[in-house]
């Protein structure tokens, strides 16, 4: 058998070890080989691949961050219009089954190759953890690491000089790399996308604390964590791929809002791709790697039209088009749990 594989949409500490996996499993259980289509899905619209070879080389990417295939956003619509041109690559390159790793763009385009009949294995990824039906992807406990580790830090220096600190987090649709991280280190105030804040009463809030004595102020803010309307009014930032509106920028538009309404001294941290770089955790490696494990065998059996998925300790499949359906967000009830230790 020959395998197709890529990785699509941004990257994610995990994505080489899923990719060792499928090369080491293909080639040690199977005897099949495996083609690498070069950054996401514009590797198959345009026939840009490389061999993947079950050798040294392959071994030593399992602890690399990034992919080393490439990757790329591409718009859906462009990519739907494209579907053809993927499948005339496909039988090009006599690929019997095609792996695609990515998050909610590079699946739903998975899902659509599957509803047309090619045979395909979605293996989920993010940092942001906002896939449905899996209970968590590679990439989150990563990011989370590298969240907690920065957000304990800001503490220290927050407690010196007694200051306001926001830190922004990555998450535009989904709030659980803060949702965790504020819990882990013990934040003041977590805001999601999915619960909408009032300034008015995220300043009373800093005020409160500031009254009763303690040091200092740490908020975690999700990059997609908006205003009540009424409570303040953001900067848009342009539109994303999927048509959504960006808004950049929240966390320090927030912080000059309240030094503006309470005169007190406000730090702002935007974490960013730091979260998405480097060396995965070792959770985040096994995990990568048995998704990569499941999906080889399931294109083996046959099993096409799912991705692979956790469900407590074992991997199961789920069909392509339900975990696609959508995002799987902080429900209110895990928001309110944290909600205890605000303030
Ligand atoms: O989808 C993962 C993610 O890390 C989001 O949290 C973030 O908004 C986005 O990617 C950033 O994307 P880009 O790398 O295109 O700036």
């Amino acid at each position: 058998m020959r395998i197709g594989i890529l990785t699509g949409g941004g990257d994610c500490p995990g994505l080489n070890a899923v990719i060792r996996a499928v090369v080491r499993t293909a080639d040690g259980r199977y005897r099949s080989s495996v083609v690498g289509f070069r950054d996401g899905w514009r590797g198959l619209l345009e026939d840009r691949k490389v061999a993947l070879s079950n050798d040294d080389r392959i071994d030593r990417i399992l602890t690399r961050g990034g992919t080393i295939l490439g990757t790329a956003r591409v718009n859906p619509d462009k990519l739907k219009a494209g579907l053809d041109q993927i499948r005339q690559t496909l039988d090009d390159n006599g690929i019997d089954a095609l792996i695609p790793i990515g998050g909610e763009g590079t699946l739903t385009a998975a899902s659509w190759l599957a509803e047309s009949g090619v045979p395909v294995i979605g293996v989920p990824k993010t940092i942001d953890n906002d896939i449905d039906c899996t209970d968590v992807t590679f990439g989150f406990d990563t990011a989370l690491s590298i969240a907690t580790d920065a957000i304990d830090r800001l503490h220290t220096t927050a407690e010196s000089h007694q200051r306001v600190m926001l830190v922004e987090v990555m998450g535009r649709h989904a709030g659980w790399i803060a949702l965790h991280s504020g819990l882990a280190t013990g934040a003041h105030l977590t805001l999601v996308p999915e619960v909408p804040f009032d300034v008015g009463e995220v300043c009373a809030m800093v005020k409160k604390r500031f009254q009763r004595g303690d040091s200092h102020f740490i908020c975690v803010v999700a990059e997609g964590a908006t205003p009540t309307p009424e409570s303040m009014s953001l900067r848009e930032g342009g539109i994303d791929e999927f048509g959504h509106k960006r808004f950049t920028g929240v966390a320090q538009q927030l912080g000059d809002e309240i030094e503006r309404r309470i005169g007190k001294e406000v730090r702002t941290t935007v974490l960013g791709h730091v979260q998405r770089g480097g060396t995965p955790t070792p959770y985040d490696r096994v995990l990568a790697t048995r998704f990569g494990v499941h999906a080889t065998d399931a294109v083996h059996r046959g099993d096409f039209g799912n991705m692979v998925a956790l469900h407590g300790t074992s991997i199961d499949l789920v069909p392509l088009e339900e975990a696609t359906r959508r995002l799987k967000t902080v429900p209110r009830e895990r928001y309110d749990e944290a909600a205890a230790f605000f303030g």
